[in-house]
């Protein structure tokens, strides 16, 4: 029996918002010291020129999603949020003593978690901290998540007023067994207000996050779904590929059976329709699993090859240096990654004791800078090419690896170049994989990954 590419290439694999992926990060070799040095010596190559980009996570939510792979804390007492502030403005302040001057910030990007958990007020605070102790740099992005059961207008209007230009809300799937099923009931027009209530303020990117491969959801859920959201016409989609990862500790995947998730050509089925649907509607395809109207930022960046991937999936430019602020976050100094502690209690305990909370991370090799640059052309350009720079020694082992893949016309391997034909889209993951030479030299022992269809 003739199998199909899908179930060819349907294997567990990392999503690539890192090169290493976090699994891979050599532990042993990281010091909180290097870590220093490290940011330091990016933030003077870069703050006078570009800025940095601040990632702050909030992690509340009043209720647990049963799909949710986040790191989330659920909870329904408010008097947690002023503590919590207060904390993630302590960690700035050890930031900014360890700055060698005033830093000046580009992008702000708060994610959760919910950060509409937090009230009007708080989030007034959490901004006019952070600028206590730096500058706005020309043309800054400010962006937010915004649920859309709890976004308030106000909400909508202060972060509006404090530069908040982008904003997206979690939809995932409109159909009531699916929001059953994945413990959130989110009516259409708790959509619709926040999004009319966000164009109305002058949001001018308005996203919209819809996941494909959810239990129970059909192929008429998948095509309601895009039309409800055709109606509202956001100015861009993030449509994921639903990532079942159980084996995660605390992320609640529960509520439904295996048996009850779409699978292979099934669920390929709903993403290419969902896909068509966009497309006739005017939506473009940018990097991996991302729509965006031609009048939006990200489909611009695409076009002048400007787009990059981190660890919150696509933005529409790039900074060198991205602090994380908050429990679990993840910053880059381009030439080091650095994971806070994913724990509140110790994240509160850390940061008590005047230091930073970061508990992991991993040095970047002279091997790691070049892949990750090749896993960035492919994720966001579908193409890489090898000059001088770029080369690497095995090199010729990950292009005969990719023969297979070529036959299967999802590549073009060309003298000194690879292009990911449009058949080709829905594999980058597995492509991206043939140059992971951390995974090609030990495959992992356990679940570690959720499947790449
Ligand atoms: C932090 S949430 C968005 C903000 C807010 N908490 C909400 O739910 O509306 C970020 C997004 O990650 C996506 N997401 C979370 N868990 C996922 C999973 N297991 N697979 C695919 N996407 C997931 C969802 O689309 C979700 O909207
Ligand atoms: S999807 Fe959003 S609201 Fe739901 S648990 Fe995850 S972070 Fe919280």
């Amino acid at each position: 029996m003739k199998i199909s590419l899908t179930q060819k290439y349907n294997v567990p694999g990392p999503r690539y918002t890192s090169y290493p992926t976090v699994p891979y990060w050599n532990e042993i070799d990281f010091t909180l010291e290097k870590w220093i040095t490290s940011f330091q010596k990016s933030f003077l190559e870069s703050n006078t020129e570009n800025g940095i980009s601040l990632y702050i996570h909030l992690p509340f939510c009043e209720s647990m999603c049963t799909f949710c792979g986040c790191n989330k804390r659920i909870t329904k007492n408010h008097s947690v949020e002023d503590v919590y502030i207060n904390a993630v403005l302590k960690e700035w302040s050890l930031y900014c003593e360890l700055l060698p001057a005033k830093p000046l910030i580009k992008e702000i990007h708060l994610g959760g978690g919910t950060p509409t958990f937090f009230s009007v007020s708080n989030l007034e605070n959490l901004i006019n901290g952070i600028f206590k102790l730096a500058d706005k740099a020309e043309n800054y992005e400010f962006s937010f998540e915004g649920h859309p059961n709890n976004t308030t207008y106000e909400q909508l209007k202060k972060l509006y007023d404090l530069g908040f230009r982008r904003v997206s809300f979690g939809v995932q799937d409109y159909a009531e067994k699916v929001q059953k099923a994945i413990h959130r009931i989110q009516p259409f027009h708790n959509v619709a207000k926040v999004t009319f209530w966000a164009k109305e303020i002058g949001y001018t990117s308005i996203g919209h996050d819809i996941i494909f491969g959810l239990p129970f959801q059909t192929l008429e859920n998948i095509v309601d779904t895009i039309e409800k959201t055709n109606s509202l016409k956001p100015d861009r989609l993030a449509f994921y590929s639903y990532a079942h990862v159980p084996w995660i500790k605390g992320n609640g995947q529960r509520g439904f059976n295996e048996e009850n998730l779409p699978k292979d050509s099934e669920k390929r089925m709903l993403y290419e329709t969902g896909k068509k649907l966009l497309a006739a509607n005017g939506y473009h395809e940018v990097g991996m699993d991302h729509f965006a109207l031609p009048s939006d930022s990200l489909f611009k960046s695409a076009i002048n090859k400007k787009m990059h991937r981190n660890f919150m999936g696509y933005s529409a430019s790039k900074t060198q240096l991205m602090i994380g602020l908050g429990v679990s976050s993840i910053s880059d100094s381009w030439y080091s990654f650095a994971q806070n502690t994913k724990a509140l209690e110790e994240y509160y305990k850390i940061l008590k004791s005047n230091q930073l909370p970061v508990v992991k991370g991993h040095i970047l090799n002279n091997e790691d800078l070049i892949i990750r640059k090749h896993i960035l052309n492919l994720t966001c350009e579908l193409e890489t090419s090898w000059d001088k720079d770029l080369y690497f020694k095995e090199l010729p082992e990950v292009l005969l690896a990719l023969k297979e893949i070529e036959n299967d016309e999802l590549i073009k391997i060309e003298e000194n170049r690879i292009k990911i034909t449009e058949a080709g889209r829905p594999f980058v993951r597995n492509i991206c994989m043939a140059f992971d030479l951390h995974l090609k030299r030990k495959s992992p022992e356990t679940n570690l990954f959720s499947m790449t269809i």
